[in-house]
């Protein structure tokens, strides 16, 4: 059977709704400091990061052999930096919301999304753990930012060295043409 050459369309739709979502609260996160009513809505928002990246990770591995071959060659350097980057990339969009909550919990405060409902509390209040994890999500948020970086000079590295436009592989268009719309008899 002929190998997809485009990611399933349930794949490309969670990728554009968390790039979304992550790049915004990125922005939110360092607006935070001059802004401090913007803290429940960067709560909420990466709540709902969370839940949706665990909704991707899960249909990730369901659609596994619907995927398409990576573009670069395997066994060399670009295949494994390709490789490293997607699996950091899942595992700081996981960390940085999950330690956001944890430092909450440590502030005593509660991981509120929108006023709705509050996440379980996992932590009781500990000042100094309350920073440290501030320190780690700050990190893991600023890591997260270098990778999306690294991702995106590799999408532009393709255009301009190997003339490839890889990104229609990712967007979640129709997967065949759609059948000539019958003309109506005369
Ligand atoms: C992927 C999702 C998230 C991203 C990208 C993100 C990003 C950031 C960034 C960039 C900052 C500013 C860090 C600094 O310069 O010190 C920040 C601060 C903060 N975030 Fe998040 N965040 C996310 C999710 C969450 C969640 C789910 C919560 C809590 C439920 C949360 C709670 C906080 C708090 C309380 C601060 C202030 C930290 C402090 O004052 O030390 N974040 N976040
Ligand atoms: C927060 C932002 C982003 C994150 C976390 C992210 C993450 C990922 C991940 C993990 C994959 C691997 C496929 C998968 O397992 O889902 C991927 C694929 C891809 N992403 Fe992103 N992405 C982001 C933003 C963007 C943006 C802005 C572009 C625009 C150029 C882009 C272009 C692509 C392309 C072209 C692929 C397919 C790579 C291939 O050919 O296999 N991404 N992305």
């Amino acid at each position: 059977m002929k190998a997809p050459s485009r990611y399933p369309i349930s794949v490309s739709l969670l990728h554009w709704l968390l790039a979304i979502a992550l790049i915004g609260n990125l922005v939110i996160g360092w607006l935070l400091d001059d802004r401090e009513g913007l803290l429940a809505l960067h709560k909420s928002i990466g709540i709902a990061i969370l839940a949706l990246a665990l909704i991707r990770l899960t249909n990730r591995l369901r659609v596994r052999d619907q995927l398409p071959p990576s573009v670069n060659k395997t066994g060399t350097a670009a295949y494994f930096i390709e490789g490293m980057v997607h699996r950091l990339l899942y595992v700081l969009m996981l960390a940085a919301p999950l330690l956001g909550w944890l430092k909450t919990n440590a502030a005593g405060h509660a991981a509120s999304f929108f006023g709705l409902f509050s996440l379980p509390a996992l932590l009781s209040k500990n000042r100094e753990l309350s920073h440290w994890l501030g320190d780690l999500h700050a990190m893991a948020a600023y890591g997260l930012a270098a990778l999306v970086g690294l991702h995106l000079l590799g999408a532009l590295a393709h255009r301009l060295l190997k003339g490839q436009n890889i990104v229609p592989r990712i967007l979640p268009l129709p997967r065949r043409p759609l059948p000539k719309a019958r003309r109506l008899a005369d």
